[in-house]
């Protein structure tokens, strides 16, 4: 390509609200462009790079027996209804009428349409186990789209779904570890280190699950790790054990005036007593207007998509104080789970020991102090809900556990049959029953991907790409693109492109600066500075990207050896 031909609009300047090295440089390097919130145009050299990528992923995906479709992403309300994601998906969900009132959504995700379509052709246990999927755009009304293309409104994932026998755990596992695999091999190829965080949800029924991260401080996951033991688990997963507090029974459960005081601190302070020692109780609502009282040690904070999952529910928000009154006749502050009564109660593990601890009366003004957790209350459940922190104890060794944040690339996990009963997809068994089959579901995010190579690869003059996902291999640089330069620039640039290396010639009427600046920007692993000077002893100076030190080339050899380097620099991506 010639630089001369190329749609590339790069800038000094990072726009203004460009808070991430990714972000600023894929807009400097004319990658990207925003067109709204959240919504980003890929710009020629940007597609490139999303190519191959996408190569890549397409490579891994059939290698290991991926069927690659192309899926509409305008989808009938009703497969949404099937599923009943329409109902409880909430406002992530882009829906939308057509000119007949028809209801339609945009697809976050693709499990209701490739269960809908795979419902009549797996018909016979001969026809599973089967891996299906497609890159493609997906979109999702973010709450808070930022950081560019990590997370947008619209977005391209390849998204693969796997369907199995019921009741063989096995094949739906050797899917998984199949991709498990394959996304190791991706981002390995993508010249990236990921971290893969593995976690059981145990609101899925014990099922499986693994999110491909890379540690970055601009991360938006909070991922928890023991140094001791190896255990890893994003903090939306991650358990703790439950401290041992010294906590004495003080007797019998007692009313005490508690004027004004609602928070933990100033009950804390009021009755000269420790957090541990509170029980903090909180109200949540859900979408369908159920309402949950939650309670937590008064040290700790609940986490809400722990809540979430234990709840399967897609939304939760904290009850507004006249719901409280309205709900449980008392506000906020005040409330306790002592006879309470207008909502279901469940609690974290580590309120269970709790003793001669204090909570509110459900009464203005008053609290209980004494109060023991069974004798005084029995919530449904325990369950783990808390926010773990640095420095508490790893559930699996007892170590310290420490904190870093991690991008999330991608995500697999073993779905079970939720979509393909809802669904209705029967196939018949080799005993000749008719059953439902299990389901795998993994995704990867395209453009998230390429904003984290750039993460882990750039310095303050702009992109080092890995020569695997370069929008071109060499970048050819005529100090001053006329005569002799002129003609060995030209030579060189035919040679390598008749043998399949992507070259840029930069044959711009520009001063050499500001080449080397576009040059350092654009992040293109081969610079090859074509110049009077070192044309006058026959060689061409060859840099790396990633290196300070110049080489020099014989200009009768410089396509040959050029050819080479670059076949060894690609090999190591493969
Ligand atoms: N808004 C987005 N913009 C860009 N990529 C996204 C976005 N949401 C998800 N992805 C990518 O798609 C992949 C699979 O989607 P999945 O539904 O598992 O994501 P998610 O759990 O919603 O991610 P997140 O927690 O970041 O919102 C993610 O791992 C990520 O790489
Ligand atoms: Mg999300
Ligand atoms: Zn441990």
């Amino acid at each position: 390509m010639l630089y001369s031909r190329l749609f590339l609009p790069t800038a000094k300047e990072a726009p203004k609200d460009a808070a991430i090295q990714s972000h600023i440089l894929m807009i400097r390097a004319g990658l990207i462009k925003k067109v709204g919130s959240g919504i980003y145009s890929i710009l020629p050299l940007g597609y490139r790079t999303i190519k191959k990528v996408e190569n890549i992923i397409r490579e891994e995906m059939d290698r290991i027996g991926g069927n690659e479709f192309y899926l509409p992403v305008l989808i009938p309300a009703e497969l949404w209804k099937t599923s009943n994601r329409w109902y409880d998906m909430g406002q992530e969900l882009y829906r939308l009428k057509d000119r007949g009132e028809q209801d339609y959504v945009l697809a976050p995700t693709h499990e209701e349409v490739f269960t809908y379509i795979l419902k009549d052709h797996l018909r016979s246990y001969r026809d599973l186990p089967l891996t299906v999927y497609q890159i493609g755009l997906k979109f999702r009304d973010e709450i808070r789209p930022r950081f560019g293309v990590m997370r947008g409104k619209t977005f391209i994932m390849k998204d693969a779904y796997s369907f199995h026998p019921q009741g063989d755990a096995e094949s739906l596992h050797g899917t998984y570890s199949d991709m498990s695999g394959a996304y190791r091999k991706i981002f390995q190829r993508c010249g990236l280190e990921t971290v893969p965080v593995a976690a059981d949800s145990g609101a899925m029924g014990g099922s499986q699950s693994e999110e491909f991260m890379v540690p970055s401080t601009v991360g938006e996951e909070e991922i928890v790790q023991c140094r001791g033991c190896g255990y890893v688990a994003n903090k939306e997963k991650a358990e703790c054990e439950v401290e041992r507090i010294d906590y004495k029974d003080t007797g019998p459960a007692e009313l005490v005036e508690t004027p004004n005081v609602k928070t933990i601190a100033d009950l804390s302070e009021f009755l000269k007593i420790r957090t541990d020692h509170l029980i903090k109780t909180l109200l949540y609502k859900m979408l369908d207007e159920r309402f949950v009282i939650v309670l937590i040690r008064g040290d700790l904070e609940v986490h809400e998509t722990k809540l979430k999952n234990y709840l399967g529910v897609s939304e939760i928000e904290k009850a507004a104080e006249e719901e409280s009154r309205e709900k449980l006749g008392i506000p906020m502050g005040f409330v306790g789970p002592i006879g309470v009564k207008g909502a279901m109660i469940i609690a974290d593990h580590s309120v269970r020991e709790i003793k001669g601890g204090v909570t509110g009366a459900n009464r203005v003004d008053y609290h209980y102090k004494n109060v023991s957790a069974e004798r005084d209350f029995v919530p449904e459940t325990y369950t783990d809900i808390r926010v773990v922190k640095e420095g508490d104890s790893c559930p699996k060794c007892g170590g310290s556990l420490s904190m870093f944040r991690g991008i999330e690339l991608g995500h697999i996990f073993k779905l079970g049959d939720k979509y393909s009963r809802a669904f209705g997809v029967e196939y018949l068994d080799e005993d000749g029953s008719s059953k439902v089959p299990l389901m795998g579901c993994y995704g990867i995010g395209v453009e998230r991907t390429v904003a984290a190579v750039i993460e882990q690869n750039h310095d303050d003059d702009g992109i080092i790409w890995p020569i695997s996902v370069s929008p071109f291999h060499v970048y050819i640089l005529p100090v001053k693109y006329e005569g002799r330069v002129k003609e060995v620039s030209n030579t060189l640039y035919r040679e390598l492109s008749s043998s399949g290396v992507e070259a840029l010639l930069d044959d711009r009427d520009e001063r050499a600066g500001v080449k080397f600046k576009d040059a350092d920007l654009i992040g293109i692993p081969f610079r090859v500075t074509i110049g009077e000077k070192s044309l006058e002893s026959g060689k061409v100076e060859l840099k790396m990207r990633n290196s300070k030190e110049p080489t020099y080339l014989k200009v009768e050899k410089m396509a040959n050896v050029l050819k080479n380097m670059v076949g060894e620099e690609l090999a190591k991506y493969r």
